[in-house]
């Protein structure tokens, strides 16, 4: 049987990109919106080549109310993904009004129409920084979210209450918020991964380009915290691992019709991984030397976070399967294989 049709919000960016092979494989249809501020339409061509199929995609702002209601008069769907927000932390404190403005009125558009066309089901990239720095690891969904310590955390915070009062307060309308951990890695093809514009600010892609010799030195932020090396720790989770916990929250809101209509989940593989521990891994796995060196902490770090990701193994059905040697290795593959698309 043919499954119904997702509209895809921010599929050209990375974890979009990723997550719409993953539905397309498991026989949804899916129409892309993107107004590819961080985005480039290489990864919908990437999409394409790795499904074989054309997928519809519309350049179009999700905050621009009018242009997207367009979207909902020309194609049935009846689930959609919310991925169409800035996800930098350090750019959210310089521009603050940038980050409110666009995370929270692209979500609103989207809740508005979906409301308003009768469509029924939303998922919302969530992340793990709405619990700020736990006192307790691994989180749980019920350890309680700290005061965001950036605007693009209170983003995160705000749009979960959102959409949690919408789906409250409108008949037929469900919503999950998946909180991500530090996604990584890239599709096995190699034809889609992460694409940062200018200096990486995040771990994995500086490495990459650091190997590629696009940089000439990574700095580790930081060797003298708590932790049994001293680095911080965070739960890398593969990108591919990530996009199918969203064809598991859409296949739920589908087809299990009691279950509350609005849930959160952890997604992460629970494992607690240090930045030296990551790049040891990423040197051993690809056989390369990386140039590295440890510098100062970088401000608003948290020390360590890891998930407790029981709860989505359990009513999602969903598991993290591959392992960080596979998800290094692929993240290696996808930068040597940049130069040549
Ligand atoms: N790190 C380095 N050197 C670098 C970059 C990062 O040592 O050049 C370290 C950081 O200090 C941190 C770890 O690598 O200890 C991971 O840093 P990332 O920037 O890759 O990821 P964060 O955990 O800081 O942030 C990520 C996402 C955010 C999200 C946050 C929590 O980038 O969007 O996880 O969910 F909010």
């Amino acid at each position: 049987m043919k499954k119904s049709s997702v509209l895809v919000c921010g599929g050209a960016g990375y974890i979009g990109s990723h997550t719409t092979v993953e539905l397309i494989n498991a026989g949804y249809d899916v129409v892309i919106v993107d107004n590819l501020s961080n985005s480039d339409r290489k990864a919908i061509e990437g999409v394409c080549q790795i499904t074989g199929i054309n997928i519809p995609f519309i350049e179009v702002d999700c905050c621009d109310r009018e242009a997207f209601r367009k979207v909902f008069e020309q194609y049935e769907f009846d689930s959609a993904i919310h991925f169409a927000a800035s996800k930098a932390v350090g750019e959210s404190v310089a521009k603050p009004m940038l980050y409110y403005r666009n995370n929270l009125t692209s979500l609103m558009n989207l809740i508005d129409l979906m409301c308003e066309f009768g469509r029924h089901n939303i998922v919302f990239s969530s992340s793990c920084t709405v619990y700020g720095e736990p006192d307790k690891q691994p989180v749980t969904e019920q350890t309680p979210r700290k005061e965001a310590t950036s605007p693009y955390g209170n983003t995160k915070q705000i749009s979960e209450d959102i959409l949690r009062d919408a789906v409250a307060a409108t008949e037929g309308l469900k919503g999950i918020a998946l909180r991500y951990f530090n996604p990584i890695g890239a599709h096995p093809s190699a034809l889609i991964g992460e694409l940062p514009r200018g200096v990486p600010q995040n771990l994995v892609p500086y490495i990459t380009q650091t190997a590629a010799g696009i940089r000439e030195c990574l700095s580790v932020f930081g060797d003298d915290y708590p932790t049994p090396d001293g680095s911080c720790i965070r739960d890398y989770i593969d990108v591919v691992d990530l996009a199918k916990a969203h064809v598991k929250a859409i296949g739920r809101m589908i087809e299990v019709a009691d279950a509350p209509r609005y849930e959160v989940f952890n997604i992460g593989t629970g494992r607690g991984v240090s930045v030296l521990e990551l790049v040891t891994r990423f040197q051993e796995v690809n056989n390369l030397k990386l140039n590295y060196k440890i510098a100062p902490r970088r401000a608003g770090d948290i020390v360590a976070i890891w998930a407790d990701p029981t709860k989505a193994n359990d009513v999602l059905g969903w598991h993290a399967e591959r392992n960080l040697d596979d998800t290094l290795a692929a993240a290696w593959a996808w930068q040597k294989n940049l130069e040549t698309l």
